[in-house]
């Protein structure tokens, strides 16, 4: 997507993907990836998601990025973060309080010098919101940012995409496979079919939509097939 069609959905408060409760997934899933306390965790295309909170609470050092300013203000003012330290990383400025740093601009100009190493990531509407033409470049460049032997925990949907357009688009397992299998070993976790709480996606006709977990473990070299 565009960036000024994030710019603008969170101009417009079309943040309809924001949600007031840490991912069910999350708290489910996220322990069998044994990530050490005190690790830190890389949160891509993280808006002002509560997720990092609920990570944060458990002991982790949570480092974001995201494309909007607005997103980053309004995390940490309701985070009530008073004590926010703003620099400037080339073409990102980096918001820190806290366990918390979110670097903000474009995730896929993110290189593992200013990120620094982390231990373990989350996804959770970051790939799904990638049109089918960026997802190849996205999986790839977090590939590098992603050291050998970390663990992430991604969410994706699936739904009829030819009923309904995304964002959120639908992503495949044979997808997934294909964006990751040359770095990680790819693990589906959990599939529910989450429709009958979806009200806007059940207004388009479609009789389900599935969230998956999957588990992604970071090979130690390019997996050579
Ligand atoms: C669907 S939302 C998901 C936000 C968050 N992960 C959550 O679960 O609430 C996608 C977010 O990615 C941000 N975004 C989109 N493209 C981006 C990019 N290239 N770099 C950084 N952030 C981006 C958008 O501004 C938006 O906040």
């Amino acid at each position: 997507m565009d960036p000024d069609f994030w710019h603008q959905r969170w101009q417009a408060r079309q943040i309809g993907f924001h949600q007031s409760a840490p991912h069910p997934f999350l708290e489910r899933w996220w322990p069998s990836l044994d990530a050490a306390a005190g690790s830190r965790v890389y949160v891509p295309l993280c808006g002002k998601s509560l997720d990092m909170v609920w990570l944060s609470v458990r002991g982790y050092r949570v480092v974001g990025s995201e494309l909007s300013s607005l997103a980053v203000e309004e995390f940490f003012g309701e985070q009530q973060r008073t004590d926010v330290q703003i620099a400037q990383h080339g073409s990102f400025h980096r918001h820190r309080a806290g366990a918390f740093e979110i670097f903000e601009g474009d995730a896929l100009q993110l290189t593992p010098e200013p990120l620094g190493p982390v231990q373990a990531a989350y996804d959770r509407a970051a790939l799904v919101a990638l049109p089918p033409s960026m997802r190849e470049r996205y999986a790839q460049h977090f590939a590098t940012l992603m050291p050998a032997g970390s663990r992430t925990l991604l969410i994706a949907f699936e739904y009829e995409q030819t009923i309904k357009d995304g964002p959120p688009f639908s992503v495949e397992p044979d997808e997934v496979q294909r964006l990751y299998r040359d770095f990680f070993r790819v693990e589906e976790l959990e599939r529910v079919d989450i429709i009958d709480e979806s009200p806007k996606f059940a207004a388009t006709g479609l009789d389900a939509l599935y969230e998956v977990a999957y588990s992604l473990t970071r090979a130690p070299r390019a997996i050579s097939r």
